[in-house]
């Protein structure tokens, strides 16, 4: 069973920014809760209760906000509003917390090298809560994730299919299909041009990853942008041994951008207010 998910939360999330200048991308709100609460939600939907967040700089809102606050508690205490904290506290006392800095922001691979000390020498989940992910109409993202898992004990990214024009944001898979919406995957581009892309099966910010990979990325040179790309040792991975792509039931949200973050706002808004009628 796997018990551990990584929440990389050090990038600078330039596309924000002044919002993120002080807080995390992960602490945007949408409604009435961080980005990160619903990463959490989901993974704790999968099983998922050890959570390890690698954040940066000025970056301590996400400790606080997986914390008990009893200044705000004692003040609110036997109040109607103790209810708005319900959902946060039942966060706090099924999960348990740890955090790691990145020092340098040297990409995503290389955030998750930095969740080593965390994970040790277990399979583990790993979001980006910025990629909000929902299924209205059954089981979350991370749980299909961990079905997949189960089934063939290997890492696993999650796919979407992108417009032609969108392949250039996203890591690009070429894959063969093995089962129901799993395919096996024979490489990888990260943001190639639409003429690279060896398909419009996009990886999105959901992934189940063996311990085999920290040595792999270890092992792995600096690619796209001089980062240090998780793309790049997933397709060592996929040629060494065995990587798998799921096409996930639901729906994404990118909320690292602006069109996105809106959507997701208007989603569930919408649902709020069709709730209360
Ligand atoms: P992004 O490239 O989407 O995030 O990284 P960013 O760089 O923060 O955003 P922009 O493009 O400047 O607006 C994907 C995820 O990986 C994390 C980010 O926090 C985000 O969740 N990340 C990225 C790290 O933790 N460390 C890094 O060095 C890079």
């Amino acid at each position: 069973m796997i018990k551990k998910c990584v929440f990389p939360a050090a990038g600078y999330g330039t596309r924000f920014l002044p919002a993120t200048k002080a807080m995390p991308k992960e602490m945007l709100p949408i409604l009435d809760k961080p980005l990160i609460q619903y990463g959490v939600e989901e993974a704790m939907a999968a099983g998922m209760t050890d959570i390890g967040i690698i954040t940066g700089r000025s970056k301590r809102a996400v400790e606080d906000h997986f914390d008990i606050s009893y200044e705000l508690e004692h003040q609110i205490s036997g109040t109607p509003k103790e209810a708005y904290l319900a959902g946060i506290r039942q966060i706090i006392d099924k999960c348990t917390f740890s955090y790691t800095r990145q020092i340098e922001m040297r990409g995503l691979g290389h955030a998750i090298l930095t969740a080593q000390t965390l994970v040790g020498n277990e399979p583990f989940g790993v979001i980006l809560a910025d990629d909000l992910c929902i299924n209205d109409s059954g089981e979350g993202i991370m749980q299909q994730m961990v079905r997949v898992y189960e089934k063939y004990r290997c890492s696993v990214v999650a796919i979407e299919e992108v417009a032609a024009d969108e392949v250039h944001k996203y890591g690009v898979i070429d894959a063969s299909p093995l089962d129901d919406n799993v395919f096996k995957v024979n490489g990888m581009v990260e943001k190639p041009s639409q003429e690279e892309a060896p398909s419009n099966l996009a990886i999105i910010g959901r992934y189940i990853l063996t311990p085999e990979i920290f040595d792999i990325i270890r092992r792995t040179p600096a690619g796209k942008g001089g980062e240090l790309q998780i793309t790049d040792a997933l397709q060592t991975q996929a040629r060494e041994n065995m990587v798998l792509a799921y096409r996930f039931q639901g729906q994404r949200f990118d909320c690292g951008s602006m069109p996105g973050f809106v959507q997701a706002t208007n989603h569930f808004y919408n649902r709020l207010e069709n709730k209360d009628d």
